[in-house]
Formats: structure tokens, C-alpha cells, sequence
């Protein structure tokens, strides 16, 4: 069975949704979409189209009928999906730890990235941008390299964000100086022969060219590491490691007016209607 590799993201919604999921919501997504095309394909062979009978005669097809239960679109954030929960209530001046602790808890793919870079000896700056790489998806998903990096640009070293923004992406992009290999996941669900899209293409080109380009490069390799089921981390080896890279504002983050203040609030109370 050829799946068709367009309709399949289109499904889903997009090559941005898609990267936000985790292999194995992907490879979920993908057997579920095989299997209403298997379905759809059997039907069309055999004509066996379920027809429903109206009391007037008239036969309308089932699969006319069907409508797609509602969902958010796949590029909401966590903390915007259904829940059965309260949010934790937030202190008047919160700082970063209290969002982790909050808001992006459990955490345990940015905190095994982050992990990973400490093990390893990593300069202090990576282990903290692999801390913060991927914690904008609580917020929101789509383009969440660049989303990622606004929401602490104000508030760290320029190569921490710029890092951040471009490890999205160059996760496409192979390197073996590095030995970053493209992820065997990815060959699986886009297919071999998957073309980034031309904006994804030339952000990756740029950071390439750049000289910060480690800075991105190096927040992609520890990804990888950052998927392992058995694997047990906190955030404590990483408190002091914040205070010195995260410059945390007096009035509490949300209330210092910097450009990304509404989006922490945002994250702090996403009950707020408007
Ligand atoms: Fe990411
Ligand atoms: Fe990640």
C-alpha cells in the first residue's frame, strides 16, 4: 500500500504538527491513517461502500455521514488541551523554576536533552539551551523553534535563543562531524525521498553558514538522546545552572513589560478567556 505522503500530513495537519509529536504519537498517526486507507481502498475494490437506508428509499453512503470527531488543531500547545485537572496557581512574581515546577512539568524529554549535555561535559550554555529547547510546546507547537526562542530571547545570552530558533529546522539536516544522522523515524513517516519545506530549507542553510551554527547543531544531537522511556531526571542538577544563564526579572516573569512578558503570562493563566 503506497501511502501519499501530502494527504497523510495533510490529515494530520502539516509538517509542523507532525514535528511536535513524539515518535511514537507519529507512528500511531501513521497506522491510523493506514488503516482508514486500507479500509477506503477495500471498499472501492469491492464495492462494499456501508450504504444507510432512508425510510424514503433513498441509500446515502455511510462514509458520507462520518464526520471527524472535533479536535484542537494539532499546533495547540499542552496547556490548551483538554484536561481534567486545576492549573497549580502561580505566585505573584514567578520565576522560571516555578514554571517548570507549574507549567511545563513533567518535562522529562527537555530535562533528559539537558541531562545528556551535562553527562557528556557540554559547555554550560548548551545543557541550558537543551533545558529550554522544547518547553514553547506547552504553549503552542507550530514553528516552535522560532516561537521557543521569542519567549526567552529577553532574558538570556543572544547565542542561547539564536540556538533554540534554528535546532528546529536543522533537525533535518544531517551532519557527520557531529554524527547527527537524520532520524531513522523520519524516513519511516515522510518517506525517503521527504523535501523540507523551502522556508525550513533556508533557515537551515542560514544557520549552517553561520557562525553560532554548534550552537543549534548541538541542541539536535542531545535530542536525539531525549526519548528514552526508562530514564529518570530532575530539574534539581539544573537550578544553580538556571540562575546563571536565565536572567530572572525582579517583578516576576509576565510583569517586567519585556517583549515576550504576555506570552509567559499566557502560560502562567491559560484559563483567562481574553
Ligand atoms: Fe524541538
Ligand atoms: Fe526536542
Amino acid at each position: 500500500m503506497e501511502v501519499d505522503r501530502r494527504a497523510f500530513l495533510a490529515s494530520i495537519g502539516g509538517v509542523g504538527a507532525l514535528s511536535a509529536l513524539s515518535p511514537e504519537d507519529k507512528a500511531e498517526e501513521l497506522e491510523h491513517y493506514m488503516e482508514h486507507m486500507l479500509d477506503d481502498l477495500i471498499e472501492e475494490r469491492d464495492g462494499t461502500e456501508k450504504m444507510l437506508y432512508m425510510p424514503d428509499g433513498e441509500a446515502i453512503a455511510l462514509s458520507e455521514l462520518e464526520q471527524e470527531a472535533p479536535r484542537p488543531p494539532r499546533g495547540v500547545g499542552n496547556l490548551f488541551r483538554p484536561r481534567a485537572t486545576e492549573f497549580a496557581p502561580m505566585s505573584a512574581k514567578p520565576d522560571l523554576v516555578e514554571f517548570f515546577q507549574k507549567r511545563f512539568a513533567p518535562g522529562n524529554h527537555v530535562l533528559q536533552s539537558a541531562t545528556y549535555a551535562l553527562e557528556t561535559g557540554q559547555p554550560e550554555r548548551t545543557i541550558f539551551a537543551c533545558l529550554m529547547h522544547d518547553v514553547v510546546l506547552n504553549l503552542i507547537k507550530v514553528d516552535h523553534g522560532w516561537w521557543g526562542a521569542q519567549l526567552i530571547e529577553p532574558y538570556v545570552e543572544e547565542r542561547i535563543s539564536w540556538g533554540i530558533r534554528y535546532h528546529a529546522p536543522l533537525r533535518f539536516y544531517p551532519d557527520d562531524s557531529v554524527g547527527y544522522e537524520y532520524p531513522e523515524m523520519y524516513n519511516r513517516i515522510f518517506g525517503e525521498d521527504y523535501v523540507p519545506e523551502p522556508y525550513i530549507r533556508q533557515a537551515a542553510d542560514f544557520a549552517r553558514a553561520h557562525s553560532w551554527y554548534m550552537e543549534a547543531r548541538l541542541i539536535t544531537l542531545n535530542d536525539t538522546y531525549a526519548f528514552d522511556p526508562d530514564k529518570v531526571v530532575s530539574l534539581d542538577p539544573f537550578v544553580d545552572i538556571i540562575g546563571r544563564n536565565f536572567k530572572q526579572p525582579k517583578e516576576g516573569l509576565g510583569y517586567d513589560n519585556s517583549p515576550s512578558a504576555h506570552m509567559w503570562r499566557t502560560i502562567g493563566y491559560p484559563d483567562r478567556p481574553l
